[in-house]
């Protein structure tokens, strides 16, 4: 019996039920706005903060009060949401950010993505045969990747903060001292890595109680973490990189069969990048470029659909989303073939994100019937012209905009916390490919660009994304959930910009994600309805429900107001001023 039928047979026993849902409207198309609308979506005259952590929404909010601007803002809650969301992100892991300033004409992007350590090698995580061995890029700290959110955050400080770093960090030490109530989404994500964290005992010793994983409602006092922000604060980035917490990630992680070095920490390097550029219905789409996937293809799957009817085809009509999803999974094919980081492989940037190249890929999509897995792969030369994870975004009124993802990428990372430093290393290695065609922990297809090499960092998808008008900032979004991460953004894009939805509605409106391998339609919480789903399965489509994982932290300048969203799937807080 497929999903669909399963699910007629049991709306079949339940006309009430049925009957309710048509009076009240239909919730496959989204959420409500009702309370969650009130929980969820803010309205701010000077300041809007979206954060997935609502602790780190108000520690940011008390930085807009003490004077700084949105750059201190985001530096004050990267510090805190690694303390409150230590399963998504932490001083172990990396990231990227977007910034507009009121100066520059276009917003910058900074790059602190993890790099591989200087002992790495192609083969690192393969048998002796070759084979692939699962699990070895996921846990302890050989799947670590030298982190760079520290570095990122001193770096950005230095050209754009206003206020001390001693007191940007403060909030979060003080919340990392006084500790806070597990709340769901962190005791499951303890309880899922449980058997990881169990192999380490100063894992153990933090996120177990009585020998059996925190749950809801104890109290997570994080001291060591405390004591660490405390040394940043103090030492600056040396405070991380060397002194007791650089010896400690150096010594401890090798130990346990790592390989990061004190050299390969010394020696980490934030990039500026220039962001990449697209156009969209008139409005100019900033996004992260290489080594992040994400900014490319959101570009792509925006320049395929652009000049269709979609309006008219309508939000979760069959129609629109064949088209959508096939735009995705013909993107995927190029992620799998083209993409890896730009300093050590070529990445045909420019191509890729042509409006011409994405006139013949839309060429090849048919109104009735899905590419299969090998005609999606079919590309033919590009056309002859010039080439767990968190998300924040913050903006003012004075033209400061900042969209930021950050990671240690699975969740609880590489699980291995560092002894007396309450850093926990992240498990970014698993983002290369162990060998071509493996796949990673979001099932994507791994390429020859994006094999392991000393120094390189790993192929991303994290989209930290502004899109302005007229030169001015409308909307700035991203969300964390690795391969979604690009789709989910896209969509919310194309909710907000072409279905002409309220704001929070283009954030809470159920999504769909397609990455060509594997070759389906995975469709979020909240399904559509059966009608639909067959009308795609019709088309050729093979659909899966399962939810997409991406919780959208988005901010729209809307001229009177500034408007925030923090997804109602996630646990997030949106505050304005
Ligand atoms: O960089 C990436 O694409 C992944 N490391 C992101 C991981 C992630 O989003 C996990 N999320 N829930």
């Amino acid at each position: 019996m497929t999903f669909s039928s399963k699910l007629l047979s049991l709306l079949k026993k339940a006309p009430l039920w049925l009957g309710l849902l048509f009076l009240f409207g239909c919730p496959s198309k989204s959420y409500k706005k009702t309370k969650s609308y009130k929980k969820y979506g803010a309205t701010g005259k000077r300041s809007m903060i979206s954060t997935q952590g609502p602790l780190s929404t108000k520690a940011g909010q008390l930085i807009f009060k003490k004077g700084g601007n949105a750059v201190d803002a985001a530096i004050a809650v990267s510090f805190a949401i690694s303390v409150e969301r230590p399963q998504s992100t932490g001083l172990g892991g990396g990231g990227f950010l977007l910034l507009k300033t009121p100066e520059s004409p276009t917003p910058l992007s900074f790059d602190f993505r993890e790099m591989a350590p200087n002992k790495s090698h192609q083969k690192m995580f393969l048998g002796p045969s070759g084979e692939e061995q699962k699990g070895k890029s996921i846990n302890g700290p050989l799947s670590a990747g030298v982190p760079g959110l520290v570095a990122g955050l001193f770096h950005i400080h230095k050209k754009f903060g206003t206020l001390p770093m001693e007191t940007l960090i403060e909030p979060a030490a003080k919340m990392a001292e006084e500790g806070f109530p597990v709340y769901p989404h962190l005791a499951r994500a303890i309880k899922a890595r449980a058997s990881v964290l169990k192999k380490y005992p100063s894992s153990k010793k933090l996120f177990f109680k009585n020998g059996e994983p925190l749950k809801v409602g104890d109290r997570l006092i994080q001291e060591d973490l405390a004591k660490t922000l405390r040394l940043i604060s103090h030492f600056g980035k040396k405070g991380f990189y060397g002194g007791f917490v650089g010896n400690q990630i150096a010594i401890e992680n090798q130990k346990e069969g790592g390989i990061i070095s004190l050299e390969d920490l010394a020696n980490y390097k934030v990039k500026e990048r220039k962001p990449v550029k697209g156009s969209y219905k008139g409005y100019d789409v900033y996004s992260m470029g290489p080594p992040s996937s994400g900014g490319i293809h959101i570009l792509q799957i925006l320049n395929i659909i652009e000049n269709d009817p979609l309006k008219k085809m309508g939000y979760g009509s069959a129609d629109s989303i064949h088209l959508i999803s096939s735009a995705m999974q013909t993107a995927f094919v190029d992620r799998a073939f083209h993409l890896g980081d730009s300093d050590f492989v070529k990445v045909p940037t420019q191509k890729l994100i042509s409006k011409n190249y994405a006139k013949m890929l839309r060429s090849r999509i048919k109104a009735n019937s899905a590419q299969t897995f090998e005609e999606s792969k079919m590309r033919g030369p590009f056309p002859k012209e010039s080439d767990e994870t968190t998300h924040f975004t913050i903006m003012d009124k004075s033209g400061w905009t900042v969209s930021s993802t950050q990671t240690i990428n699975g969740w609880m990372g590489s699980g291995f916390l560092v002894p007396g430093t309450g850093v926990i290393l992240n498990n970014e290695m698993d983002d290369f490919a162990q060998k071509v065609g493996a796949s990673n922990l979001f099932e994507a297809f791994g390429g020859e660009k994006n094999l392991i090499e000393p120094k390189k960092r790993p192929l991303s998808s994290m989209s930290p994304t502004i899109i302005l008008k007229d030169g001015k900032v409308k909307l700035a979004l991203g969300t964390p959930s690795g391969t979604r991460i690009l789709t989910c953004v896209a969509q919310t894009i194309i909710n907000y910009l072409t279905f002409e939805m309220d704001l929070y509605e283009a954030v809470a409106a159920t999504r769909f994600h397609h990455q060509w391998s594997p070759n389906e339609i995975r469709v979020g919480s909240n399904p559509f309805p059966t009608s639909i789903i067959s009308d795609l399965e019709k088309k050729g489509h093979k659909v899966k429900f399962k939810p997409l994982g991406c919780k959208i932290q988005a901010i729209a300048d809307e001229g009177a107001v500034l408007r925030g969203v923090s997804d109602p799937r996630g646990e997030g807080l949106s505050l304005g001023e």
